[in-house]
C-alpha cells in the first residue's frame, strides 16, 4: 500500500485542523502510555525474575502514592481528551447559524443535491469557499453515509427521517465524496465531488442554469399540483392548518402534547398526516403521501413551507416572492416568537 496516501487527505474545512490535530495528540498520548507500559513490563520481567527454583515472590500493598498517581494521571489526562473530543464533537454536529442549507438525498447509487436557488446536482456539489454550509441528509432506500474526506465530516444517511452535516471550506478546490456505508452491489461507485469555489465564482455557477426557479418555487408548485392548497388555506380558516408562519413554531397537538414545527415534522405530516394531528383539526382529512411523493419532492415542498416563514428571531415572514400576504391565527399554533428554530435561511443569504 501507498504509505503516502495515508497522510496525502487535504485539509480543507474550518474543522479539519482541530481534529487532525487532535488525532495526532491521541496518537502521541495512546502511544507514549503504551510504551510506558510495555518498557516497565519489560523491565519488570528482566529485573524481578525468578533467580533460582524455590524462590518466592514478596508481595508489597497499599503503596498508596504509586496508587493514586497511576489512577489519577491517566484519568485526568484522558479526561482532558474526552472534554476536547466532545467540545469538537459539539462543534461538527451543530451547524453555525449562517450556515446555507442546502439537501442531499442518497438513493442506489448515486448522491442528488438540491440547492435552495434551484440547481439540483447528481454526484457533484458546489460550495462557495468560507461559508458554512449546512446539508439536510436523507435516503430513498437503504443506508448511506456521506463522507467527505478533506473536511473530517461522515454523516449517516437514513430512509424515512432527516440527519444533518454541515462544513465550512477553507481552500477552493476539488475534493473527493464518498458513500461510506456498504448500501450494495454499486456501493463502491458511489461517490462525487465537491467543488469549493471562491464567493464570486460560486455565484456565478448560481447564475448558470436554475431556469426552473428556486427550490421553494418549486414546493409551491407542488403544493398546487397535489390539492395541497385546496384545504390548506393562507388567507382564511381551511379544513386543515394554515401554514403560514409556521416553520420553527411550536405546535400543540390534540394528544396534548406539542412539537417543534422543523423539518422532520414537516416530512412525517406530508407524508403521515394522522402521525401528529394539531389540536383543533380532524384525522383522516388529508390523504396519506407515502409512495406518492419522492424525498426531493418532499425537500422542495419543505422549502416551501420554510419560504411561509417566519425568519428565524424575527416573527416577520420571509421575503420570498411567493408568498401571499396575509398572517392568520388558529387554534394549535403558538403566536410570533414563540420558538425559532435558527435554521431557516432559505431565502436569506
Ligand atoms: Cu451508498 Cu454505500
Amino acid at each position: 500500500m501507498n504509505i503516502r496516501l495515508l497522510f496525502s487527505f487535504a485539509a480543507a474545512s474550518s474543522v479539519a485542523g482541530e481534529v487532525d490535530f487532535f488525532f495526532w495528540i491521541m496518537v502521541a498520548l495512546c502511544g507514549t502510555v503504551a510504551t510506558g507500559i510495555a518498557i516497565f513490563l519489560i523491565y519488570s520481567a528482566i529485573r524481578f525474575h525468578r533467580k533460582h527454583g524455590n524462590e518466592m515472590g514478596s508481595q508489597i500493598r497499599n503503596y498508596i502514592p504509586a496508587e493514586i498517581a497511576w489512577i489519577a494521571i491517566p484519568f485526568l489526562l484522558f479526561m482532558a481528551m474526552f472534554a476536547w473530543g466532545s467540545k469538537l464533537y459539539f462543534d461538527i454536529e451543530r451547524p453555525p447559524n449562517n450556515a446555507i442549507t442546502m439537501y442531499a438525498v442518497g438513493k442506489q447509487w448515486m448522491w442528488k443535491v438540491q440547492h435552495p436557488e434551484g440547481q439540483r446536482e447528481i454526484n457533484e456539489l458546489h460550495i462557495p469557499v468560507g461559508r458554512p454550509v449546512k446539508l439536510t441528509l436523507t435516503s430513498e432506500d437503504v443506508i448511506h453515509s456521506f463522507f467527505v474526506p478533506a473536511f473530517r465530516t461522515k454523516q449517516d444517511v437514513l430512509p424515512g427521517r432527516y440527519t444533518t452535516t454541515w462544513f465550512e471550506a477553507t481552500q477552493p478546490g476539488k475534493y473527493h465524496l464518498f458513500c461510506a456505508e456498504y448500501c450494495g452491489t454499486k456501493h463502491s461507485g458511489m461517490i462525487g465531488w465537491i467543488y469549493a469555489m471562491p464567493p464570486a465564482e460560486y455565484q456565478r455557477w448560481l447564475t448558470e442554469g436554475a431556469a426552473e426557479g428556486s427550490l421553494s418555487s418549486r414546493g409551491e408548485k407542488f403544493f398546487h399540483q397535489f390539492g395541497c392548497a385546496n384545504c390548506h388555506h393562507f388567507y382564511d380558516q381551511g379544513r386543515c392548518p394554515n401554514l403560514r408562519n409556521l416553520y420553527g413554531r411550536t405546535v400543540q397537538l390534540a394528544s396534548g402534547e406539542t412539537v417543534v414545527a422543523d423539518e422532520s415534522y414537516f416530512r412525517e405530516s406530508i407524508l403521515d398526516p394522522n402521525a401528529k394531528i394539531v389540536y383543533g383539526f380532524q384525522s383522516n382529512i388529508m390523504p396519506n403521501f407515502t409512495g406518492q411523493l419522492n424525498e426531493e419532492q418532499v425537500i422542495a415542498l419543505i422549502s416551501f413551507l420554510k419560504a411561509l416563514g417566519p425568519q428565524p428571531g424575527t416573527g416577520q415572514p420571509s421575503s420570498s416572492g411567493t408568498v401571499p400576504k396575509g398572517y392568520g391565527t388558529q387554534p394549535g399554533i403558538a403566536g410570533p416568537g414563540a420558538t425559532s428554530n435558527s435554521n431557516s435561511q432559505v431565502q436569506e443569504r
